[in-house]
């Protein structure tokens, strides 16, 4: 991937939801050799997405960073204060207790940019 591909990708990633099926995905990027191994072939060069519908009691997030907590580095739901660690598998570490949140795999598209993976 080219360094305009990557600009490209991350602005579009850090402006946009993707929609899926009728709910929406977070997307979160860092170094790959951060990224858990049980799900690093789900994700490509550091990029992952998870469920954007809140597994507490279904409220729906956007990737604005009124849902994202600096602090902690984590998903944040403001309804009731769930947060969900994306280095964890999505695993929800405080907050209105839930299971964790669903990870989304993606994969490599022709295009350039990273989609959801099929199959
Ligand atoms: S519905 Fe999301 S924290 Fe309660």
């Amino acid at each position: 991937m080219s360094p305009q591909q990557f600009n490209q990708q991350r602005r579009d990633l850090l402006k946009s939801t993707c929609t899926l099926a009728g709910a929406a995905a977070l997307w979160y990027r860092v170094s790959p050799d951060k990224i858990p191994a049980e799900i690093k072939d789900d994700t490509v060069e550091g990029i992952m997405a998870y469920s954007a519908v809140c597994t507490h009691l279904g409220c729906t997030l956007s990737n604005s960073l009124s849902n994202w907590d600096a602090a902690t580095k984590q998903f944040l739901r403001p309804c009731h204060d769930a947060l969900f660690d994306p280095l964890k598998e999505g695993a929800n570490t405080g907050g209105a207790t839930s299971r964790m949140l669903p990870h989304i795999p993606v994969s490599d598209k022709p295009s350039g940019y990273v989609g959801v993976k099929r199959g």
